[in-house]
């Protein structure tokens, strides 16, 4: 089975074409991406419109690259899949129309996926890790902690009540000068800053709903930077590496929490999986690591280039959905707000 995953969703745009092996796992034949971080810099994060033109512009190229590279026609694929959200409903309209209209033509099925299903999914593709297992999805709109029951089975354990972890890094790189995006740029700097300097605050950690905020944190590292400029490179550095360690802890505390709530909903997961944007980060890998060690849990965490977005996530759940007869028509509606698990109340931040 091989698919075709377009993302669309915030500022890469990125096609791919995905096999399904016969062991049950991935096999990635393509995924292209052009990212429109150039484009966005000068603004301090993504602007929505330019980001919509720049994804009408590059898709259609892309789309051809992936099949050139994996030696592939429209007429060898099983099915086209999109993110149809949640994100920037400019973009996405561009990537699920560019998927209905090939849909219509090729007469394949249509696969709207949605694009932290893709996160979600994508360590079933790298490691074929099967359900149920804890997943810990972390990126720029999105903080949660997921019981992984099965494809479309999605249990939300605890999520961010304010900010994510991605937007952390990138407020608090923005507030520090070191631009957009922010992740990469504080893990950066923290490599030569001393974590110890400033002792920020571990929101949330010690309560059993495992449950996030990130907003005290910032506030704290506003205040401090305020108090001390102008910031020489080394409080930049220094700042950075104690904000670092302050999520750091705060992530390993929060998912020691999920795995407790995960053993009362669910028994024992098969693993600990780490997925979204943020899961790229080295420190937090490192933490992660440890703590599973600690806890015999078996840690997956895919590549950092398949963390962050891509295409080959969206064909990976689009095959997950098409094996299950998942497909949609050409009225699936692209949606701005879509929560992985849907009878789960809103979460306090609105997002998820
Ligand atoms: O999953 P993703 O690529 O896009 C969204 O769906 O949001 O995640 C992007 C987020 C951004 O907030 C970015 O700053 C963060 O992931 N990120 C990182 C790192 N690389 C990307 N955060 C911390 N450390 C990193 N190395
Ligand atoms: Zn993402």
């Amino acid at each position: 089975m091989r698919v075709l995953g377009i993302e669309t969703t915030c500022d890469e745009t990125a096609a791919a074409i995905v096999a399904r092996k016969r062991d049950g796992g991935g096999e990635i034949l393509s995924n292209e991406i052009l990212s429109q971080v150039a484009q966005h810099a000068a603004f301090g994060g993504v602007v929505p419109e330019i980001a919509a033109r720049a994804h009408v512009e590059a898709i259609d190229g892309l789309i051809d690259v992936a099949l050139a590279k994996a030696g592939l026609d429209f007429a060898d694929l099983d099915g086209i899949a999109a993110a149809a959200g949640p994100g920037l409903i400019g973009g996405v309209l561009v990537g699920l129309t560019t998927a209905k209209a090939l849909a219509l033509v090729t007469r394949k099925p249509l696969i709207a996926v949605n694009h932290l299903e893709g996160h979600a999914l994508t360590a079933r593709l790298t490691d074929n890790v099967p359900f149920p297992y804890l997943l810990l999805l972390m990126s720029g709109g999105h903080t949660q902690l997921l019981a992984m029951l099965g494809v479309g089975d999605y249990l939300r354990l605890g999520a961010t009540v304010d900010d994510a972890v991605g937007e952390a890094f990138d407020k608090i790189a923005k507030m520090l000068g070191l631009g957009y995006p922010g992740g990469p740029a504080i893990e950066r700097e923290a490599l030569r800053g001393d974590a110890t300097r400033f002792a920020f605050p571990r929101p949330m950690t010690g309560r059993p709903v495992p449950n996030f905020s990130l907003s005290g944190l910032k506030t704290a590292v506003r205040m401090e930077a305020e108090r001390i400029k102008p910031l020489t490179p080394t409080d930049v550095a220094d700042i950075a590496a104690s904000f670092q360690a302050a999520v750091v802890d705060v992530i390993v505390d929060r998912t020691r929490a999920g795995l407790r709530a995960f053993r009362e909903a669910a028994g024992r997961p098969h693993a600990l999986v780490a997925a979204g944007g943020v899961a790229s980060n080295a420190a937090i890998r490192r933490a992660l690591t440890r703590f599973a060690g600690e806890t015999g849990l078996r840690l997956v965490i895919p590549p950092a280039a398949l963390c962050t977005d891509n295409g080959a996530m969206i064909a990976w759940a689009g095959i997950e959905r098409l094996e299950l007869g998942l497909t949609d028509d050409l009225l699936v509606a692209a949606r701005p707000r879509w929560p992985l698990d849907a009878s789960a109340e809103p979460s306090p931040n609105g997002k998820s």
